[in-house]
């Protein structure tokens, strides 16, 4: 492919984003999570795409993006409990995963053949406008080679899919950070994936949420929630080490809450909001020095859970 165009987040570059998208190529838009890699969900070729230019081993089952729930539920059924946590928290950073009308036209790609399918409104005014122009739902994974820490500006974009993508429209850091929460929503509502929303904000919602399906089963307490789930996911090229007190050998320090000698600081206050934010962004600078990267212990509660889902998954064996 040719060379990727950095679009301005202006009425001009998201016309132009929405042109390309219509047209079946490949455009990278922000979110307040991360960066999306986004094609036409109704697209079948567009969507392959997406697979192709991350270089993803499988069709795991992709968000689709869409500016309003009235949009969603043209192509997805709401029960009550997804009504109510559309109504919480859309537009935002959860996801909700409901049934599939199967005669809407999302592309089997996008739900890897289940009759359920991943669902959010995002909270960001360039994706707003970007969806309100395409006027179609956008199926979007994180726009990283497939296995690679998530994109939160646009320049992680270009470092990792330059030449495999028509464009990113470019409207700076994400203000979020972490990928959004993904809660099954089609029955009694489980947490499929912790993320940008805290766990405790929708279970004051919903009462509390159960665990995935398989885990409810008796399944292991880490095997892969939502499909395409890999242990490691996530994974910056240097080798992760959690929990650490200080660096070792070669090792550079990522510090919480102030940890002396921290090469870097997630948040210097302990704050976990700040911390998610700043995640992403410095496991990235880190991990082009290419020594290997030791983290400060992060508490496990508000967005530090899914701060620590990531770094488990960072930190896990290759494969
Ligand atoms: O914040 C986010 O969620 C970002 C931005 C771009 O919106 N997107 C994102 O997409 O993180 P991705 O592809 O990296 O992760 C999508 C997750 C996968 O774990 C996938 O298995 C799950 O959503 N998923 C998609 N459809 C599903 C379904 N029908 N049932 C269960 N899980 C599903
Ligand atoms: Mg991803």
């Amino acid at each position: 492919m040719a060379a990727t165009d950095r679009l301005s987040a202006d009425a001009e570059g998201i016309a132009q984003a929405a042109r390309l998208l219509q047209a079946g190529d490949l455009v990278s838009f922000p979110t307040e999570t991360v960066y999306g890699l986004g094609a036409v969900a109704t697209d079948d070729h567009a969507v392959a795409r997406i697979f192709a230019a991350k270089g993803r081993p499988t069709f795991n089952p992709l968000i689709v993006h869409v500016a309003s729930s009235e949009a969603a539920k043209e192509f997805a059924e709401f029960p009550r409990i997804a009504d109510d946590l559309a109504r919480a928290f859309w537009p935002g950073p959860l996801t909700l995963v409901v049934k599939l009308k199967e005669t809407a036209g999302i592309s089997a790609l996008v739900t890897a053949g289940l009759n359920t399918v991943a669902v959010r409104v995002p909270d960001h005014a360039s994706a707003q406008s970007l969806l309100r122009a395409v006027e179609r739902p956008i199926a979007a994974p994180s726009a990283n080679p497939s296995g690679r820490i998530s994109p939160t500006n646009a320049d992680h974009v270009l470092d990792g899919l330059r030449g495999r993508i028509a464009a990113v429209l470019d409207d700076g850091p994400c203000g979020v950070g972490l990928e959004s929460t993904i809660v099954d929503a089609t029955a009694s509502p489980r947490l499929l994936r912790p993320g940008g929303l805290p766990q405790e904000a929708i279970e004051a919602v919903t009462g509390p949420l159960g665990p995935p399906l398989d885990q409810a089963a008796g399944g292991a307490a880490h095997k892969p929630n939502a499909p395409g789930q890999l242990e490691s996911h996530y994974a910056p090229v240097a080798q992760v080490r959690m929990n650490a007190t200080s660096a070792t050998g070669d090792e550079v320090l990522l510090g919480f809450g102030g940890t002396p000698g921290a090469d870097l600081d997630l948040s210097p206050a302990g704050d976990t909001v700040q911390a998610a934010a700043n995640l992403f962004g410095m496991l990235h600078q880190l991990d082009s020095l290419r020594r290997p990267i030791a983290v400060a212990p992060v508490p496990e509660s508000g967005l530090g859970r899914a701060i620590n889902d990531r770094l488990r998954r960072a930190a896990a064996p290759r494969n």
